[in-house]
């Protein structure tokens, strides 16, 4: 495999939301080696090849990967606000890249707007979900796609098997997705380092922001 996009699976114990303890996204610099990938980087994870989560994307600041994010339609793209915590939301200076699993790959769009959530706070982590209006349309088919949303305040059962996709630098997959039966249903927000045992991993419920992502991309 000479990827470097990897996958985790993980047992969904119940997603939540609002403790503080934010790590701020790293813009880490990829080196031609990372992107050989020889070892999984999300921890427990296996490779994955172009087209199997064909919504996922590489958000870059100054053309550096810095977090992961979801197609959800040509012009948008879904993540987290604390993506922009660090580094601000200029948007001359992030891109995003879609299409492939390889970071130096990919169709790069620029980015026309930031909108994070009006409440999101980077004290509390409440509310850590952004969208990005990007330039020009993302050009569907092949191995790129629209994620599929929840419904509006849909639940997820505890219990259930769910899928974290991203690159796993240590802190850049935020802003990346997590699936419950092809579903959505989160966003990497934040948690302890290198997926310490017996430490969760807090993702934002799309499910509540539904009506918040349709406003705003309207
Ligand atoms: C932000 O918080 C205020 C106060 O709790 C609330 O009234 C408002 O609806 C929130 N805004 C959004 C977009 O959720």
């Amino acid at each position: 495999m000479k990827d470097s996009f990897f996958v985790v699976l993980v047992t969904l114990l119940g997603l939540s939301l609002g403790a503080p303890g934010l790590h701020h996204p790293w813009h880490l610099r990829t080196s031609p080696e990372w992107n050989q990938g020889k070892e999984p980087y999300i921890v427990g994870g296996v490779a994955v090849n172009d087209g199997d989560f064909p919504s996922m994307v590489s958000l870059k600041y100054e053309g550096f990967h810095t977090c992961g994010g979801s197609i959800i339609n040509q012009e948008w793209i879904l993540t987290a606000a604390h993506c922009t915590a660090l580094n601000g939301a200029d948007e001359s200076a992030y891109s995003v890249s879609v299409g492939s699993i390889r970071l130096d790959q990919g169709t790069v769009h620029q980015v026309l707007e930031i909108h994070e959530h009006q409440n999101f706070s980077q004290y509390t982590t409440l509310d850590d979900i952004s969208l990005w209006k990007v330039t020009p349309p993302i050009q569907l088919g092949g191995v790129v796609g629209i994620a599929n949303l929840p419904a509006k305040n849909e639940e997820t059962p505890a219990g259930k098997q769910a899928t974290v996709v991203g690159w796993g630098y240590i802190y850049g997959d935020s802003g990346g997705p997590l699936y419950v039966d092809n579903k959505n249903v989160g966003i990497v927000s934040w948690g302890q380092p290198c997926a310490i045992k017996g430490y969760p991993t807090v993702y934002t419920r799309v499910a509540e922001y539904i009506d918040w992502i349709q406003e705003t991309i309207r």
